[in-house]
């Protein structure tokens, strides 16, 4: 673990990242030994920094101590966190704090292969997501929705949990982007209230376009997942899911344009 560039494990106490969850992360892949879409998780972590109000990061710090971590394993999750910093007057920060650059890698996950060819088991979450239109879209270190939405549910063999608004609208998963296939056409529920914009929810709308296959986002009801000729998740690690059975509704799992499943993965999961 690299703590500000330096090999450790420890952080102050005082860190706001700890205290408010005042700061940002990303997950990647890390393939061969190298972080897969790393420039679009950096993009995305100084986008994150500007809608924050946080110091800009040096990104070629960031990119180069991402590598060296990455460059330690072969396959695993590496982790970046930012955080604005220690320091400030109560949850007033100081402009002009330094953040605090974690860069950590995991194993990689057990999942087994053939989620992404049998698809997955999903049910639906209590758990709601608060409105705030200033977070939706970031990917900050406040996780709590996510963490209660996970604890609903132990049984092995229910893989996701798809999680609504307090108004009843389909977001998200609880660690994945969620797509509807409905006549060949993609549609993903439309997040400018709440929810995390994936960059391989990104990845799957920009090839979808390419290939001249409608991708819309739009305002998506349980009724609609229900209706929908398929579902699929998405998120950095997983690639793609299919859908094989949410709330007891069944879905075939290879509704999926084949060359834009092909494309997604192997744009997903570049690391150059
Ligand atoms: C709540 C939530 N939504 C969506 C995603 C997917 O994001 P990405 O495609 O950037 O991995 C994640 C990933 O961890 C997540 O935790």
């Amino acid at each position: 673990m690299l703590i500000n560039g330096q090999p450790s494990h420890l952080i102050s106490a005082l860190d706001r990242g700890l205290q408010y969850g005042d700061g940002l992360f990303e997950t990647l892949a890390v393939i061969n030994g190298k972080p897969a879409l790393l420039d679009r998780h950096l993009e995305r972590l100084v986008a994150g920094c500007q809608a924050l109000g946080m110091v800009q990061p040096d990104i070629n710090q960031l990119r180069e101590e991402s590598r060296a971590e990455a460059a330690q394993t072969s396959r695993a999750v590496l982790k970046i966190i930012l955080t604005r910093g220690e320091g400030g007057r109560g949850y007033n920060p100081a402009s002009t704090m330094t953040p605090t650059r974690i860069i950590h890698t995991t194993p990689w996950p057990d999942y087994p292969d053939d989620h992404a060819r049998v698809g997955v088991a999903v049910r639906l979450c209590d758990t709601r997501l608060g409105w705030n239109a200033r977070l939706a879209g970031l990917k900050h270190l406040n996780r709590l929705e996510q963490v209660l939405a996970r604890a609903e549910w132990s049984d092995p063999g229910i893989n996701e949990g798809v999680v609504l608004d307090g108004a009843d609208n389909v977001i998200e998963g609880t660690m994945s982007n969620l797509f509807l296939v409905k006549s060949g056409q993609l549609i993903t529920p439309l997040l400018d209230q709440c929810g995390v914009k994936g960059i391989m929810r990104q990845v799957v709308i920009e090839t979808a376009r390419d290939l001249a296959i409608k991708a819309e986002e739009q305002q998506v009801r349980v009724d609609d997942l229900k209706a929908a000729d398929g579902l699929f998740l998405t998120n950095s690690l997983i690639g793609i899911w299919p859908v094989r059975v949410f709330d007891g509704v069944e879905y075939p799992v290879n509704l999926i344009d084949q060359t834009l499943l092909r494309t997604v993965i192997s744009k997903g999961f570049a690391t150059v």
